[in-house]
């Protein structure tokens, strides 16, 4: 439904997107998930046919969004970041105007805003000033004008961003509904938000992709990046020989104080080390007040592989 092939954009001298590419297959909900700067709504721009990319290709629905931008656009709603809104307008008034503006006639245009009404839950505020409605609300108005041509795709560029916990709960759930009927890529830098709400995750940082896959996959992907941390009382050159011998370590890093040796193990693919950790620590009389996993969430994984690509690539 999206393939995004080898896209980059300059602005300048800055790379904001570099040589990404990604597909989404029809239906359900993919999160575009990247720390400020990461890319984000650049590609969505580009998605959108709001803004050329330097190169690459990409395409909505089979339409080339350079070539068939006009094919393409019918097939997208597009939720830019920050909502633009005319706030003095009413909700209603603001979706005709957008329905005359995408050619729909006003039989067509009436009902698709009675749809859009009551898939977004506006209810009577739809009928009320934009201006006077709150964040979540209008954030709704926003939804609803992307929805209104019922496109095969829904592009939503952070649609929580600034709503309270509530508005940010309904919001979710609203997003997961509209999945079963349309494809819906949304951008989001918050975790949390896209391990709740999206079925696949395409984690993004400095202008590439550095994972994706569902949450199980990216766990697994992520596992590998864990290490072992140990805190265990003993002789530091002695352990840190013995720790490095078992068969599961790719290496450690030692540092003592107080007769305390802290120990980082970095696990070899696929191995959990602790338990050998613990019976090498009592085989030796070694008293052990720690040992954890550190790095085993998937926010653990997102923060240190996005900082990595944030110092090797400042935006
Ligand atoms: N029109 C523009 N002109 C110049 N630089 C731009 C422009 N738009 C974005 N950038 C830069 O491109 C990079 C990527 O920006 P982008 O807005 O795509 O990031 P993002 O992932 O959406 O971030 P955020 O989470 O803050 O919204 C940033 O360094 C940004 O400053
Ligand atoms: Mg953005």
């Amino acid at each position: 439904m999206i393939r995004v092939e080898n896209v980059s954009k300059k602005y300048g001298p800055l790379l904001a997107v570099d040589n990404i590419s990604f597909h989404v297959e029809r239906g359900g909900v993919v999160g575009f998930l990247g720390p400020n700067g990461a890319g984000k709504s650049t590609t969505m721009k580009i998605l959108t046919c709001f803004q050329p990319a330097t190169s690459g290709s990409a395409s909505v629905a089979g339409f080339d969004v350079f070539k068939q931008s006009l094919e393409a656009r019918r097939r997208t709603g597009y939720l830019p970041e920050n909502t633009p809104l005319y706030p003095e307008m009413r909700g209603d008034e603001f979706l005709h105007f957008r329905g005359k503006l995408r050619g729909m006639q006003r039989p067509q245009r009436l009902e698709a805003i009675k749809r859009v009404t009551d898939r977004c839950w506006l209810g009577d505020f739809i009928s009320r000033p934009i201006g006077h409605l709150s964040k979540g609300m209008r954030q709704r108005v926003g939804l609803a004008d992307a929805m209104l041509h019922d496109p095969d795709v829904l592009v939503l560029d952070e649609p929580t961003i600034g709503l309270d916990p509530n508005q940010i709960r309904e919001t979710r759930s609203l997003i997961k509904e509209l999945g079963e009927r349309h494809t819906v890529l949304l951008s989001s830098h918050i975790l949390h938000e896209v391990e709740q709400t999206c079925d696949r995750t395409i984690i993004i940082a400095a202008g590439k992709i550095i994972a994706s896959g569902s949450t199980d996959e990216l766990q697994k992907q992520f596992s590998a990046h864990a290490r072992v941390i140990a805190e265990i009382k003993g002789p530091a050159d002695e352990m840190a020989a013995g720790v490095k011998a078992l068969p599961g370590v790719q290496d450690v890093e030692v540092t003592a104080s107080d007769g305390w040796v802290r120990l980082a193990v970095s696990p070899k693919p696929d191995h959990d080390v602790r338990e050998d950790l613990f019976k090498l620590a009592t085989s030796k009389g070694w008293s052990l007040r720690e040992i954890r996993l550190e790095g085993a969430t998937l926010e653990d994984f997102f923060v240190k592989v996005t900082a990595e690509q944030q110092r090797s690539h400042p935006l």
